[in-house]
């Protein structure tokens, strides 16, 4: 019988809540996941993209080529339809670089108090792609990465007038998905696994993966 190796991947983000989302979703793939805290010495690739797409294929390819092994890149943000589909894109940028997911959510609320009287429509949106080279062999890479699968995943809901919940991160305490009373803060884990965009895009990308496992 002959040994095929596990294929390595790297989890390109540094966000500890998008990370736990990511292994859970991944767990039963024959896959080693890498992690950027591996390597201290990395550049910080720059969100410069003007959509999910462009950013989430920008740090999948530099990572990628920067550590040699296939890697995940993902970019996700909050459109607000009273908002014009703000802050969308730059939602990791909303209330300054140096902002908490506090500060961030804080600073939404205000913006929309002159909204307040019927439902504030909004939605998460998640684009991840995945960089790699058409082997899955772990021999030192000679070539540049490649984008082999793109995937985006979206998730309707609402923004609710105060925040709820403790549980997941950044946005999640103050966004009720479509069909729930409860924000992701309160909802558990599995609940939000199952409908999230990132879920949503990660079962397409463990869709992809299945398959390039078995024909690399
Ligand atoms: P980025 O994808 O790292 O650029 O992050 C986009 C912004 O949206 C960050 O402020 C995230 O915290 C926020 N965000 C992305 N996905 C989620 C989520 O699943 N829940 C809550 N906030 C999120």
């Amino acid at each position: 019988m002959t040994f095929k190796p596990r294929l390595e991947l790297l989890i390109a983000t540094h966000n500890a809540g998008k990370v736990r989302e990511l292994q859970q979703t991944l767990r039963e793939l024959p896959l080693t996941l890498r992690y950027l805290a591996e390597f201290p010495d990395i550049s910080t690739v720059e969100e410069t993209g003007n959509t999910y797409e462009a950013n989430a294929i920008l740090k999948a390819l530099s990572y990628a080529e920067q550590t040699g092994i296939c890697a995940l890149g993902d970019d996700s943000g909050l459109e607000v339809d009273a908002l014009g589909g703000k802050p969308g894109v730059l939602s990791a940028r909303f209330g300054g670089e140096n902002a908490s997911d506090q500060n961030r959510t804080e600073k939404l609320l205000r913006v929309l108090l002159p909204h307040r009287k019927g439902e504030i429509t909004a939605r998460f949106i998640c684009c991840i792609a995945f960089a790699g080279w058409q082997s899955s062999s772990t021999e030192p890479r000679t070539t540049k990465p490649r984008i082999l699968n793109v995937s985006t995943g979206t998730c309707e809901g609402a923004i609710a007038l105060e925040p709820r919940g403790t549980k997941g991160f950044g946005y999640d305490p103050i966004f009720i998905p479509s069909g729930y009373n409860e924000t992701f803060g309160e909802l558990s884990e599995d609940v939000k696994g199952s409908l999230s965009h990132r879920a949503k895009a990660l079962s397409a990308t463990r869709g992809f993966l299945t398959q390039f496992l078995r024909a690399t």
